[in-house]
């Protein structure tokens, strides 16, 4: 028995390869299955990861469709200033680029949740209206039924000085009969919880500002009172108006980002490029305080994700600030 053993050995040993010959042989093989084994399991581990990432991919993208379509977020925000009467708060409520969408027929959805907010004042920041659409109903409608819960001050973006200046729609107007504050490159003071408020609005976009908003500018950073100023383009705070001395600048524009990461912000607008400096929340600038909605309404087709459409409140009172956005 041990002799045949020993002579298939021997047979093996003849027709086998230099290689495979020698001690060590079956520990070879059994460390290339193992290799082989190892690998098949690894790559069944790696495609059923691919497999569960596309899964969660395409459930977060829908469920971030669905968020952006319908489900507004109400985001609250402070900040202190000396120049608020000592013990009082004086709340804002910001919309910005609305773009005639409507939450609940007639908007009643997002008037009844202005209501319970309670707001001071309502601040319109732009872009409420498509420049290519000539029914202004939704936002006349709004505006009329918003007036009865607080005075609106109203900020022109884009969209409208598309229709003010190039389609010479009659909004501007139509709006100032209803008694919204249209405030085109201009200011109007206003008391309210004993603080002097000095709102202004400004159209221009950076390039255009030397020419249609420095002056007027230069006049309104003189003014003692509480400056809030509504100027639609965030990137004016970039350059032009960066050294500015205002209490709370307040914009829109960039939707957010479109996108949102976490700890990153918003991905993308496309007046600059991906990640934009200033896309959602408050920044301490060194001369000045901004607030940046992230507006209401997709862009250009392209839906919000991670990105709810913001209503904003501002409380501006005498406690500390706590945080501030990326
Ligand atoms: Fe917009």
């Amino acid at each position: 028995m041990w002799k045949r053993t020993k002579e298939k050995k021997e047979e093996g040993r003849a027709g086998a390869s230099p290689e495979d010959r020698g001690p060590g042989k079956g520990l070879r093989r059994a460390i290339v299955a193992g290799v082989k084994i190892s690998c098949r399991r690894r790559w069944k581990r790696r495609a059923a990861e691919v497999l569960l990432m596309a899964l969660v991919s395409v459930a977060m993208f829908f469920f971030g469709r669905y968020l952006s379509c319908n489900d507004l977020e109400v985001t609250f925000h402070h900040l202190s200033s000396p120049r608020v009467a000592a013990g009082t708060n004086t709340r804002l409520v910001v919309l910005s680029d609305l773009h005639n969408r409507e939450f609940g027929p007639d908007n009643r959805d997002l008037t009844r949740q202005i209501a319970a907010l309670k707001p001071d004042l309502i601040i319109m920041a732009g872009d409420m209206v498509n420049a290519w659409e000539d029914n202004l109903d939704p936002i006349l409608n709004l505006c009329g039924d918003l007036l009865e819960i607080a005075p609106i001050y109203y900020g022109p973006g884009n969209h409208e000085n598309y229709l003010f200046y190039e389609k010479g729609s009659d909004l501007e107007a139509q709006l100032l009969e209803k008694g919204v504050h249209v405030l085109v490159n201009r200011a109007e003071s206003v008391t309210v919880n004993r603080t002097g408020f000095l709102i202004g609005g400004l159209t221009t976009a950076v390039d255009g500002y030397e020419e249609y908003g420095a002056e007027f500018i230069e006049e309104y950073e003189k003014s003692k009172d509480f400056k809030l100023l509504i100027a639609h383009y965030p990137s004016l705070y970039y350059e032009a108006l960066a050294d500015t001395q205002i209490d709370l600048g307040i914009c829109g524009h960039f939707h957010g980002g479109l996108v949102r990461l976490p700890f990153v912000g918003g991905i993308y607008h496309g007046d600059t490029g991906f990640f934009p400096k200033y896309s959602g929340g408050m920044y301490r600038l060194p001369h000045s305080t901004i607030f940046v909605s992230r507006g209401m309404e997709d862009h250009s087709g392209f839906p919000r994700i991670n990105n709810r459409p913001e209503l904003a409140v501002i409380d501006i009172n005498g406690r500390q600030e706590t945080e501030f956005s990326r």
